[in-house]
Order: C-alpha cells, then sequence, then structure tokens
C-alpha cells in the first residue's frame, strides 16, 4: 500500500518538473515551434495558423526556429529547445531519421513532442498529426485513371524521398494508379524535385526531352505542378497534358486550378489549429491520441467555385 502511494507521488512529481512555468497569462507555457524550412509558402502558412490558434490562448506562448532545409540545424535547434526548458516541442522535420533521436531524446526527458505533418522513425513522441499521404496519393493516382480513361503516359515528380509524405504519396498512387490491371497506362519518368519548384521544372524540361508525349504530370505538391507547368508551356506543350498536384493553399494551388494552370489538387492541411488545441489538452494534464489523422479535399475546375469536395 506504502508503495503503491510513493509510485504514484513519484508520476505526480515528474509531471508537475516537467512543466516549468504554470500556464497563467503571467507565466505563460512555452511552446518550441521547430520548422523545417519557410522557403515554402505552405510551411509560411502552417507558422501563421499556429500563431493565429496561439493568440486566442494568453497562458501559451510561441517561440518559433526555422531550420533553413537543413537537417543538422533542426536537431540543434531542438536540442536548443530542450536545453531552455520549453514545456512542449512542436516540430515539423525535414527528414524522418535524422530528427528521430533528437525528438526521442526530448520525448525521453519528458518534454512532450508533436510531430506536425512529416514524421520521424519509431514511437519516442507524444503525438503525431497530419493527413494521411498514402491516402492522399492513393486518391490521386484513382483521379487520373479516370481522367485518362485508363491510357496514357505519366510524369511522377517525387518531394524528397527522405521524408515520409513522399514516400507515402508515392506509394499510395501507384495503389491507386493500378497500373498493373491497365497496361494502357504507364509512368515513363521519375524525377526527385525535393518540393521544389525550380527542381520540378528542371526535371520536366527533361521529362519533355525525352518523351513527345505525355497525357499527365503527378507532382507531390502543387510548386512542383506548377514547375511542371511551366516548363511544359515554354515547351509549347502545356495543352498536351494535365497536371495534378497536393496542397491546395487558397493562394496558391486553389489559384492555379482556377486559371486552369492544375487540373487537380488535392488539400494537405497543416495542422496547426490541431497541434495548438492538443498542445493545451497535454499541457493540461490530459491524454491524446498517438495519432490524429487529418482529412482532405479534391479541387478541380468543377467544383473549385463550391470550395472543393471533401473526400471521405
Ligand atoms: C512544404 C511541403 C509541402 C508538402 C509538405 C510535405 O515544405 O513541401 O508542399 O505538402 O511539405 O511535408
Amino acid at each position: 500500500m506504502a508503495l503503491f502511494g510513493a509510485v504514484v507521488l513519484a508520476a505526480a512529481c515528474s509531471s508537475q518538473q516537467r512543466q516549468r512555468h504554470a500556464g497563467t497569462a503571467d507565466d505563460p507555457w512555452i511552446i518550441g515551434m521547430s520548422q523545417c524550412n519557410l522557403g515554402e509558402p505552405w510551411r509560411v502558412q502552417m507558422d501563421a495558423d499556429v500563431r493565429e490558434a496561439a493568440a486566442q490562448h494568453p497562458n501559451l506562448r510561441v517561440i518559433f526556429k526555422d531550420a533553413q532545409n537543413n537537417s543538422l540545424t533542426q536537431r540543434a535547434q531542438v536540442e536548443e529547445f530542450v536545453e531552455q526548458g520549453v514545456d512542449l516541442i512542436i516540430i515539423s522535420p525535414k527528414e524522418a531519421a535524422p530528427l528521430t533521436g533528437p525528438v526521442a531524446a526530448a520525448y525521453r526527458q519528458g518534454i512532450p513532442v508533436i510531430v506536425l505533418d512529416r514524421a520521424v522513425q519509431g514511437d519516442e513522441y507524444t503525438v503525431f498529426i497530419g493527413a494521411d499521404n498514402v491516402r492522399i496519393g492513393r486518391e490521386a493516382g484513382t483521379w487520373l485513371r479516370e481522367a485518362l480513361g485508363g491510357t496514357g503516359k505519366i510524369v511522377e515528380l517525387e518531394g524528397l524521398m527522405t521524408s515520409t509524405p513522399g514516400q507515402d504519396r508515392h506509394r499510395g498512387f501507384l495503389e491507386g494508379l493500378d497500373a498493373e490491371d491497365d497496361p494502357g497506362l504507364e509512368i515513363v519518368f521519375t524525377g526527385e524535385m525535393q518540393w521544389l519548384e525550380p527542381n520540378a521544372r528542371k526535371e520536366m524540361e527533361s521529362a519533355l526531352a525525352t518523351n513527345p508525349k505525355i497525357d499527365a504530370v503527378y507532382a507531390h505538391n502543387d510548386p512542383g505542378a506548377h514547375g511542371a507547368w511551366l516548363a511544359a508551356r515554354a515547351a509549347g506543350r502545356e495543352h498536351e497534358m494535365l497536371f495534378v498536384g497536393i496542397d491546395a493553399l487558397p493562394q496558391e494551388g486553389q489559384q492555379y486550378v482556377a486559371q486552369g494552370i492544375l487540373d487537380a489538387t488535392f488539400l494537405y492541411p497543416t495542422g496547426g489549429p490541431e497541434a495548438i488545441e492538443t498542445a493545451l489538452t497535454i499541457l493540461n494534464g490530459e491524454q491524446v491520441p498517438k495519432q490524429i489523422v487529418l482529412g482532405t479535399r479534391l479541387f478541380t475546375k468543377a467544383n473549385i467555385a463550391e470550395g472543393g469536395e471533401a473526400i471521405n
């Protein structure tokens, strides 16, 4: 009986110690937000969403760090947050493998870690929040398969393949395309554009040079799809093919669809508001699930005016 009491007390003490701030307006909880880069509009939006959600809660303060697309910098920034004694870390990691160690180290020291959008390896973190990238890739594959009527030559422009969304969007796409059942569907070119529009443009130039006929481009994000479209337009071939992307930011992908540049894009929510909501739950000492899966929407010319359509 006495032993049981002691164990419970120890657990209570460690959760007290973990929180160095009271979580009041005078002594707010400190959240360290580690963003892998701010060179892409989608990531600027994620930080803005986190900032806006946090601003509703005077008992929270968020410190933002930008790793400038460098995994070593991001590792160091997570370690700095631990040294600083933040109450909770939110991280959107550049790559899975190099960020797994520092995330696990923070978690082992009792600092709750929310992993946002891109995953790390293993399970030493508090909660992962993000959309299902295999699902989105599969939806993109199915959409293209139907739009092409089961025949066509496809270019795939991949994101960074050491990050989980790149791997998952590729795997899901192959499942949705189901090209084995339709020998008429063929991926004729694959290039890793690492999420970046200028890289996508270069990869697409190679694809165009080596393929006299291309029926569709599937890019793992909208900057990639737009880069491909720019290359096709420069070659006078943009009307020959369909362009499909992912992200669907209102000021980016949705605009491209409205302008007739992209034929389809799938929403990839930033998860910013959900991250703050979940952080508060954790800081208040309540349980959260290990994984929170966000939904997606499809935007095409036909549904853009109605705000796209939910994919269930
Ligand atoms: C931004 C971005 C998005 C993409 C996401 C995947 O860095 O490339 O365009 O959807 O990361 O993590």
